[in-house]
């Protein structure tokens, strides 16, 4: 009879990232561990030596100091090798004169593309362009795939960890499109309540100005300054 190989299925949004020790282009780390107390960002590319991908990393690199901002650190990974990875960014260094700071992850085997998804059967066997942010307790909070024909958007990914440690931090959710929603503007949203009492509490703040809201599920405030 065949034998079947049980995978572990990808872990989601809200799990703590499964432990790698890596090697990567600044020597050995271990993920989530080594990144406790920051955010990170955990970015997957199909390949070194490819356009789209170039394009990100000097991207990236260009905004280090917003991602600093948000006590972010960036890994780049790839089921390559470190020697590739470190001719990579020295093509970048001297053609393009961007001085790549991150890590990149060796993924050589493809052990940590294929325990987190990274890979689409259907693209072969190179990671596609994932991103996974990790909070400093080392839990996944967002994880998105993008396609090899598509590069990331680095302004994006900055208003993604802006929104979440916001939300974090007030105990509130970021709207479509904020900070600019069609509804509510640069305003942020208060989960709707869950019993009467708080349904009250809420109609009352509204008549006291402290918040506004369309009805006592849809209630929205200025964030403070
Ligand atoms: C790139 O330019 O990033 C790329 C090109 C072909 C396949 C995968 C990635």
């Amino acid at each position: 009879m065949e034998q079947q190989v049980q995978r572990e299925l990808p872990p989601q949004i809200g799990d703590r990232l499964p432990t790698f020790n890596v090697q990567t282009t600044q020597g050995r780390k271990t993920l989530p561990e080594d990144y406790a107390g920051s955010w990170f960002m955990l970015f997957s590319h199909p390949g070194d030596f490819t356009p789209v991908c170039t394009t990100e990393f000097v991207s990236f690199e260009g905004n280090q100091q917003s991602f600093q901002g948000l006590n972010t650190e960036l890994i780049g990974l790839s089921i390559d090798t470190v020697f590739a990875h470190m001719k990579w960014i020295e093509w970048i260094q001297d053609n393009l004169g961007v001085a790549i700071t991150f890590p990149i992850i060796a993924d050589e085997l493809g052990m940590v593309a294929n325990r987190l998804g990274m890979i689409a059967p259907e693209a072969g066997t190179r990671a596609v362009r994932s991103v996974f942010i990790v909070d400093p307790t080392g839990h996944i909070r967002i994880i998105l795939n993008y396609p090899a024909e598509v590069g990331r958007n680095t302004n994006e990914l900055l208003r993604i960890l802006e929104a979440l440690q916001l939300a974090d931090g007030y105990d509130v959710k970021m709207p479509a499109n904020w900070p600019g929603n069609e509804l509510i503007g640069d305003k942020v949203i208060l989960a709707p309540p869950t019993d009467v009492m708080k349904v009250q509490e809420r109609m009352e703040q509204a008549e006291a100005n402290e918040i506004e809201c369309f009805d006592w599920w849809f209630c929205y405030k200025d964030l403070p300054e």
